[in-house]
């Protein structure tokens, strides 16, 4: 395998652990592509958690009520994309959804290191679910629930990335390139293709 190769593979892995330790990071939101249930792609913006190289994992939170989550227990199949600006790089990754429900140990785990004002985000009504009016007080009044009562909506999607397609857009020198990963998580196959 080209040295070039490993070492692009190994720098966009290396942006998204960063962007899960840093908001401020590219890639720090990411899409999440899913096959909706009227088979139509469904996409949204989500916020990237946590990012491990060595397995390939990227995870996400989510509220269960939320209909990505059916979606992705008919259909774990995914696709994750980013796009950076500063660095006029694009980030395909396709893999699968592993899904850590409500009251799971990991969802559990992931819950309790929560702060507070992430809780509340989960102590709404159910995502998608038609509001009162518009200027009616009861759609604007603040939520004032316990702070646990958000756990048993709250899921935890790891994302297995299968593979990695690479674009980087520069004047002159538009590069692209399709990495492959195996079942642990090793590279197992990186090659350029025409951008
Ligand atoms: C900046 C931003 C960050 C978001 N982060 C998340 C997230 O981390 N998890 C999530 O479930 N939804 C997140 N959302 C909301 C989703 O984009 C989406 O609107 C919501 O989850 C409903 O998606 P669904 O109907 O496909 O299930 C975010 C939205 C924005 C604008």
């Amino acid at each position: 395998m080209h040295h070039d190769l490993i070492t692009i593979d190994r720098e966009a892995w290396d942006a998204l652990a960063a962007a899960a330790a840093d908001p401020s990071q590219p890639f720090r939101y990411l899409t999440l592509a899913s096959l909706g249930r009227c088979q139509f792609p469904e996409a949204r913006t989500v916020v990237l958690r946590s990012a491990k190289s060595a397995t390939r994992v990227l995870e996400f939170h989510t509220d269960t009520r939320s209909p990505k989550w059916q979606e992705l227990q008919d259909n774990g199949n995914t696709t994750i994309l980013g796009y950076s600006d500063v660095l006029k790089l694009q980030l395909r990754l396709r893999g699968e959804i592993d899904l850590a429900p409500p009251g799971s140990p990991e969802a559990d785990r992931v819950w309790s290191r929560l702060p507070p004002h992430t809780r509340a985000t989960y102590q709404g009504g159910p995502p998608g679910d038609e509001l009162p009016p518009e200027g009616d007080p009861a759609a604007r009044a603040p939520i004032s629930a316990p702070e646990e009562t958000g756990r048993d909506r709250f899921g935890v999607l790891s994302f297995k990335a299968l593979s990695l397609d690479w674009c980087r857009l520069e004047r002159n020198n538009n590069l692209r390139a399709r990495f492959s990963y195996g079942a642990s998580g090793e590279l197992n196959d990186a090659s350029w293709v025409a951008p």
